[in-house]
């Protein structure tokens, strides 16, 4: 069994490649070979709306039709057998080169535009998925701002197009080692650290969990 990580940050070595090792470990602790791919050295882009996709003509089901870095991602992709994604959210979403990737990806396999659980014929097999997401404010400005409900869409999408697909959504990040070499007035830096220490650990444990059992299969929801 081979797992994909696709790492959304332009930070190689942040919180959202950090978590991505760790679930990506887990993985491998249930047996699973694995691979991480870090979108934002690759030169790609998003999707440019030609639905060479979606027309009735013999290409219908094999993908996307634009040619650059991602495609061969697309491919190797395809060959593995699940798929886990990190990314920091930006401004409410995910960082721009997960988006750009999300939208080629899932929209190039989306059988039809009626929605539902419709899956392209070609896909041979489900790949299940888990979705880590990480961001700087705490649970209460993730409630105020309803930023579970975008994390919780581009699950449910993939959820119906591809295969099970879970989330998870860290929060309070540590962003700078020295705070005070910034203009961050808005963050409780003594706060951040105190949450940092007694949940971080946490959350590396609880993402490992995500990668052990993407590959068991035990957090298959009913499909
Ligand atoms: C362009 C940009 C936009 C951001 N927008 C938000 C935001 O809207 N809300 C938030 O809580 N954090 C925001 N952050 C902080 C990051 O989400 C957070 O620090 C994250 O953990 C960084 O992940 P990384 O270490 O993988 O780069 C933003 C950071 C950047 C660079």
């Amino acid at each position: 069994m081979k797992i994909i990580g696709i790492n959304g940050s332009p930070r190689l070595k942040g919180n959202s490649a950090t978590l991505l090792d760790k679930a990506l470990e887990g993985a491998r602790a249930a047996g699973a070979e694995t691979e991480r791919v870090d979108l934002y050295p690759l030169n790609f882009k998003g999707c440019r709306s030609c639905f060479a996709c979606k027309r009735k003509s013999p290409f219908y089901g094999k993908g996307c039709a634009m040619k650059d870095d991602a495609t061969e991602v697309f491919e190797r992709m395809l060959e593995a057998d699940g798929w886990i994604f990190s990314s920091p959210l930006y401004l409410g979403h995910s960082a721009s080169s997960m988006c750009a990737f999300l939208e080629r990806l899932h929209f190039s396999y989306l059988h039809t535009y009626e929605g539902g659980r419709q899956r392209m014929p070609s896909l041979k097999k489900l790949y299940p998925s888990v979705f880590i997401y990480d961001l700087n404010g705490g649970p209460q400005f993730l409630e105020m701002m309803h930023l579970e409900n975008a994390c919780e869409y581009e699950t449910m999408l993939f959820d119906h197009a591809f295969g099970p697909s879970r989330h998870t959504i860290i929060t309070n990040t540590v962003q700078f080692e020295d705070y005070s070499k910034y203009y961050t007035a808005a963050v409780n830096v003594a706060a951040k650290m105190a949450w940092h220490e007694e949940h971080w650990p946490q959350d590396l444990a609880n993402v490992f969990e995500l990668g052990r059992t993407l590959v068991t299969g035990e957090y298959a929801k009913e499909d």
